[in-house]
């Protein structure tokens, strides 16, 4: 069938909306028609040639939400009229990570995916007969796209789409870093790094796990605004002396657990020097630049602190997305203040310049 799509064509260079061919889903896939789809950063980073594993032409996209056309032979738990989640961390139940409760780092379809390719080895998206690769295994920035079946969550249809696309990255995992990761007890102080999509979402995650203070760190004070409207009880603009004056705010301690959701090294240093002695846990969701590294003192670590990293929030996504999408239609998160831009598909640079800018937290494209 013929389709919509961004095309990735050279990197540096604007998206290029244009008709491409999609093939039929082949055995565990699933062909989905797109509703909504986030604009992230890692759209962004590959786009502009940064990311060193990037590959054009592609389409890009990953925070995708919409309804099930059709399913290939073989796909037992979707059905057409499902309304799905786009995956970029797959959850397939059979492998050894997905067995263990321990990580959500799914094991089945790592290599094809990195390589643009769905399981297989193949794709399904072509223009003239040349090959177009995936992008994270999901190739949102069109108006369907072919999927696994292990990288669809199936979410309730009662969440509008320009929310549950929130879900797909960013908001989940915030979430889980508070959720899963740190497993935040009830009463305890919480320091959260950087107030976008992620920071806000752990925000919200420390607020649902009973926290009883949540500090806030940003440079932006608009941001940090949108950080009390999730639950955020002290406000900290970011910068030198941030820890301490979290030290001075917490009895000369520091935080029971700490978030960095900035992706720089120099504030994920901080995030683990605010993290109190004895049993602070500084969880890290920020994905740094290529080669950076992150300098500890290693007495911080023998006095009791401990340092975790998140991928998309320890989130096993096909049960545990559905689970965070009712708990927001139940209204315990409010998603009103995070989608700030609506926007066609043939708007989509725009979204990266909205999100160069800093102007709001996510931009949504909208499909007629
Ligand atoms: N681990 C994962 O699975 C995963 C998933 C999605 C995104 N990420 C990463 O998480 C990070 C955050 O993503 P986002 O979408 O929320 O980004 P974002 O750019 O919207 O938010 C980052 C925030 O950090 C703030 N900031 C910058 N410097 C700061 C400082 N010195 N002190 C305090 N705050 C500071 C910015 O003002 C901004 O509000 C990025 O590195 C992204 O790549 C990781
Ligand atoms: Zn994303
Ligand atoms: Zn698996």
């Amino acid at each position: 069938m013929k389709m919509r799509a961004a095309v990735l064509e050279e990197f540096g260079e604007p998206l290029a909306v244009q008709e491409v061919e999609l093939a039929e889903p082949r055995a565990g896939e699933v062909l989905v028609r797109l509703h909504a789809c986030g604009v992230c950063h890692t759209d962004l980073y590959t786009a502009s040639g940064a990311d060193p594993s990037g590959y054009a032409p592609a389409v890009l996209g990953h925070e995708g939400a919409g309804v099930v056309e059709a399913v290939g032979p073989d796909v037992g738990s979707l059905a057409p009229g499902d309304h799905v989640v786009t995956l970029f961390s797959p959850q397939c139940r059979e492998c050894i990570h997905c067995l263990d409760p321990r990580t959500n780092l799914c094991l089945a379809i790592r290599e094809e995916q990195n390589k643009g390719h769905l399981p297989d080895g193949t794709t399904r998206i072509s223009r003239d007969g040349e090959e177009i690769r995936s992008f994270m295994g999901c190739s949102t920035f069109a108006e369907y796209t072919v999927m696994p079946e292990i990288a669809l969550a199936k979410v309730s249809p009662e969440a509008p789409f320009e929310h549950a696309c929130l879900f797909a990255c960013g908001l989940s995992t915030g979430l889980g870093a508070a959720i899963n990761t740190a497993a935040v007890r009830p009463g305890s102080t919480c320091a959260v790094f950087g107030a976008g999509m992620v920071g806000l979402g752990a925000v919200a995650g420390c607020r649902l796990q009973g926290a009883e203070r949540i500090i806030c760190v940003d440079l932006s004070p608009q941001r940090l605004e949108l950080a009390r409207g999730q639950g955020a009880t002290d406000l900290l603009e970011g910068g030198e002396g941030t820890v301490e004056r979290i030290l001075e705010m917490t009895g000369g301690f520091g935080a029971d657990y700490t978030f960095e959701a900035t992706g720089n090294v120099a504030v994920m240093r901080q995030a683990v020097e605010a993290a109190r002695m004895g049993w602070g846990l500084c969880t890290v969701a920020g994905v740094a630049g290529r080669g950076e590294t992150l300098d500890v003192v290693p007495r911080l670590l023998i006095t009791g602190r401990r340092i975790a990293g998140s991928s998309f929030g320890g989130v096993k996504g096909r049960d545990q997305v559905p689970a965070l999408v009712d708990r927001y239609l139940s209204g315990e998160i409010d998603l009103h203040p995070f989608v700030t831009h609506r926007l066609g598909l043939d708007e989509i640079n725009r979204g990266f310049e909205l999100m160069e800018a800093q102007d709001g937290i996510r931009s949504v494209i909208e499909f007629a």
